[in-house]
This record gives C-alpha cells, structure tokens and sequence, in this order.
C-alpha cells in the first residue's frame, strides 16, 4: 500500500467570491426583511406614553392628584390587604410595615419604613407594579391615598396626612441614607 493518495490542489478561490458569498449571507431578502422578526407590532407612542412614567427622587414625573392617608386606608383594604394583610402586616405578599428588626439585626423586616430610601419611588412601584393582577388600574389620588397610609402604617407621617406632588418628595424615609449612591455613567 505505498500508493499515495490522490492530492488534489486547490487554487484559492478569488477574493471577490468571498466577498459575494458574504454579501449574501448577511444581507436578508428584502421580503424577509419587510416582515421583521415577527417578534409582536410596533409599541404606538401612546403605548410608549403610558409605561413611560418613572417618577424620580426629587419628586420630578409625579402626576397631579392628592390622596389622604384616611382615604387610603379604604383603598388599601380594597386593593392591597387581601396579599399583603391587615395593616400591612404580610400575607401571601410581602409585610409593608409593622417591623420589629432592624435591617442590620440577624433577621431584619424589610418594610417601607425599614428600608425604602424614598417615598416617591414608592409612588413609582405601586403606580406601575400593584395590584399584580390589576396594574395601572388604580386613579393617581388612589395611589397618592394608599402610600400616605402606608406612610402612616410605617410610623413615618401622621395619620391626619394628604399628599401631592408637592408634599410627597418632602417625606424623609428613616433609610434615606443607607444606601450607597453611584452615578450612572453619562
Ligand atoms: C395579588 C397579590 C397582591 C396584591 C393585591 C398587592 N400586592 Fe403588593 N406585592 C405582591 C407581591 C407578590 C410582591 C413582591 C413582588 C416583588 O418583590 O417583585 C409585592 C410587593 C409590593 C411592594 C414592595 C415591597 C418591598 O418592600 O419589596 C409594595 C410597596 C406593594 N407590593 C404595595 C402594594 C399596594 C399598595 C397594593 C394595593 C394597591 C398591593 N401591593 C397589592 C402582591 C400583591
């Protein structure tokens, strides 16, 4: 068996048919390219309107609306209570208030008044996240109502207390400094 091999040599093919063979790969047909991925319809600027509401520290993306913390008791047994318990003590949804530890103690409540830096991002959770099965179904004063009784379930406002927009970025929240900032890069 000493026959050799067939060796076939190839000549490399010209540059140019590479660049075709690419050009092919990487370019979809055009009616592939009019169908898109078909990944859902475009999001209309209304849609984009609507989930765009981040409400910022300083209070700046909060809607008119007041709500007091009376009303809110009435909203929150309504909406809230049948997760998160009478006085938002906790249920099948997490405990909003009511701690007896600390969060630095071995078994720390994590409440809105243990730990929530500030009362505005709490108008921004609930106003896109809560109720679970119902969000975005709740008027802006149900929302202002329902965190000024949180607020005062917390021990943080009185319970004679209504709040806007004007009033809420004003609540100091007892964690306000317990978190580290860091600056998003610009
Ligand atoms: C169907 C059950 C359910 C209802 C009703 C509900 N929640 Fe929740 N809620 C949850 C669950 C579950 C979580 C935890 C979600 C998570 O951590 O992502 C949660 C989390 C929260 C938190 C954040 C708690 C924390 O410290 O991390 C707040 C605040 C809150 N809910 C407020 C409300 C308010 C106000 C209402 C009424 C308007 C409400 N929830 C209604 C289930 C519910």
């Amino acid at each position: 068996m000493n026959q050799s091999p067939n060796i076939v040599v190839r000549k490399p093919l010209p540059k140019i048919t590479w660049i075709l063979a690419l050009i092919c790969a990487t370019v979809p047909s055009s009616a592939a390219a009019a169908e898109g991925p078909r990944l859902g319809k475009p999001a209309s600027r209304q849609e984009i309107a609507a989930w765009n509401q981040t409400v910022f520290p300083d209070g700046k993306g909060l809607p008119p609306g007041h709500g007091s913390a009376v009303e809110g008791k009435a909203v929150y047994e309504r909406h809230c209570a049948y997760c998160h318990g009478n006085n938002g003590l906790g249920g099948s949804g997490e405990e909003l208030a009511g701690a007896k530890h600390r969060l630095i103690d071995s078994n720390p409540d994590k409440t809105i008044g243990t730990y929530w830096p500030t009362a505005t991002t709490l108008f921004d959770f609930v106003r896109r996240s809560m109720p679970p099965d119902a969000p975005g179904s709740l008027s802006n004063d149900q929302i202002y109502a329902v965190c000024a009784y949180l607020l005062h379930l917390n021990g943080i406002i009185p319970e004679s207390s209504t709040l806007n927009a004007v009033d809420l970025p004003k609540v100091k929240m007892p964690n306000r400094e317990g978190f580290i900032r860091v600056d998003a890069p610009k």
